[in-house]
């Protein structure tokens, strides 16, 4: 046979966004406030504002009914836009769209028993327009928000309660979309619960460290819990449809040969794959056990939580991947992306946020992923956050983006020739949004400019930038055209 391998026929190609990120309509047809809409801008690049929220501001952002300190209720307005969009994503020739379902437009206070039909409706009309292109729809079910009102009642994930009012959710989705969706993924960068509020939805800025540790690892067990039982469920009312977990794949390289660095790095990486290790492997791991022990963490767990975890796993294994950090056992220099912190490699160079790129750890990272879990592998975040111009010429030149997506999708296809499982990629941000961390609106991933600024400004017309002409031709070519 030849090497390298090409793309499988069936490979999924596509793009990826978040309903918190792009829908807007924060307040219509009966949607909630969700814990993503109290999250105020910030203008500081190295600073992710979620971190800041609290019982105090929550107050303050639910007695104002504007957008204005609140990009995310304002998205790039994908709610009134979506057939537009969606056919410009089928224009590219996606194979697939990756999207997450709000759950505040379902069930608006979490506690609800019975959902709102017009959330469901939305959805309805986004599943149809997808089929009418032969888009295969890739639901995220939890993708950084929640209702606030879970949050002021019972403070998010931190509550056992949250489990089962999050599962009404997802078997009343299951149900409406049984056989129209074939792949769902439960948390999106589940992993990033260790930072806090916007995957927990409990509030523990005032705490300290170790309470802080404590609350959001028991929250993630009770994520851990709901991503199984929602298994259990899908399997149950759709034999044919697949879930898969998400993790923010953070590969970390040891800053040096010494073996102190080379044992740290492993430390680092095993509590990133942690997360995938309870969902595929299902059960807790005894290096994060002793870490556990070693931290004073207690989690609580009900008798019958082991047994779930180990019955459901994941059918496939879904990651982000941005950029690779180095890790000493002395921190020596550390980078401060917004995202993560971590050593600087001198190899690499950054994002104007501070994000190593990093095109053949995706290689390494696939690699080892596919020996440690042997379960279809899947890209479903991958992209550059960059300041795009609107030239004179009225297009968008973003060679820079190309470049970038290029090398890494090289890497993939070296990574199939090794013979990983790939069964797809959605690139992140095939439109523009706005950016999870800093909800800034100048930070663009997207093939598709949005005419709109960081205030709000703008007439939401959507561009074709440089970028979207060569993603139809790697499309049409199954990735041999580069
Ligand atoms: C991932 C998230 O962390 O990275 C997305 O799943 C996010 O929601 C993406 O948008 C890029 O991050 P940012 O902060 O540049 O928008």
């Amino acid at each position: 046979s030849t090497y390298p391998k090409q793309f499988p026929a069936n490979f999924l190609w596509g793009g990826a966004t978040a309903a918190n990120q792009v829908e807007g309509a924060w307040n219509i047809d009966g949607k909630g406030l969700t814990t993503a809409e109290v999250v105020q801008k910030t203008t500081d690049r190295k600073h992710m504002s979620m971190g800041d929220v609290t019982s105090e501001s929550i107050k303050i952002a639910m007695a104002d009914t504007t957008d204005a300190m609140y990009p995310k209720r304002r998205g790039v307005d994908f709610y009134h836009h979506y057939k537009e969009d969606i056919k410009l994503f089928a224009e590219m020739g996606f194979k697939v769209y990756r999207f997450s379902m709000a759950w505040a437009r379902i069930f608006p206070k979490g506690t609800e028993t019975e959902p709102n039909e017009a959330g469901l409706a939305f959805y309805d009309r986004v599943l149809a327009e997808l089929k009418k292109y032969n888009i295969e729809p890739l639901v995220t079910l939890s993708h950084y928000e929640m209702p606030i009102n879970l949050t002021v009642e019972q403070n998010g994930w931190a509550s056992r309660q949250t489990i089962a009012a999050f599962n009404r959710f997802t078997e009343t989705v299951f149900k409406r979309y049984h056989g129209q969706v074939h792949y769902w993924l439960t948390f999106n960068e589940i992993n990033t619960g260790t930072w806090g509020f916007h995957e927990t939805g409990a509030i523990d800025k005032d705490l300290s460290q170790t309470e802080q540790l404590q609350i959001r690892y028991q929250a993630l067990h009770h994520q851990f819990v709901a991503s199984a039982i929602a298994t259990k469920q899908l399997h149950e009312i759709d034999p044919n449809a697949k879930i898969g977990s998400m993790l923010a794949r953070m590969q970390t390289y040891p800053a040096t040969p010494n073996p102190v660095d080379v044992q740290a790095a492993q430390l680092e990486d095993q509590k990133n794959l942690f997360f995938t290790d309870v969902q595929a492997r299902g059960e807790y791991p005894e290096y994060m056990n002793r870490y556990f022990a070693e931290n004073d963490i207690q989690l609580e767990m009900a008798p019958d939580d082991q047994a779930i975890l180990a019955k459901y796993p994941v059918d496939f294994i879904s990651f982000s991947y941005y950029m690779t950090t180095v890790t000493a056992a002395d921190e020596g220099e550390q980078v401060n992306g917004n995202m993560a912190t971590g050593g600087r490699n001198p190899y690499l160079e950054a994002s104007d946020w501070g994000w190593q790129i990093d095109p053949v750890g995706l290689r390494v990272t696939l690699n080892e992923m596919w020996d440690r879990y042997r379960k279809p592998l899947f890209i479903v975040e991958n992209g550059l956050g960059a300041v795009d111009e609107l030239a004179a010429d009225g297009h968008v030149h973003d060679d820079y983006r190309i470049d970038y997506l290029r090398k890494h999708i090289i890497q993939m296809r070296e990574a199939i020739s090794d013979g990983v499982e790939l069964m797809g990629y959605t690139m992140w941000g095939p439109i523009d949004l706005i950016s999870f961390s800093t909800s800034e609106m100048s930070k663009r991933y997207g093939f598709i400019y949005v005419d709109q600024d960081d205030a709000g400004q703008g007439s939401l017309k959507r561009i074709k930038k440089d970028s979207f002409a060569w993603y139809q031709k790697v499309i049409a070519s199954n990735g041999d055209d580069l």
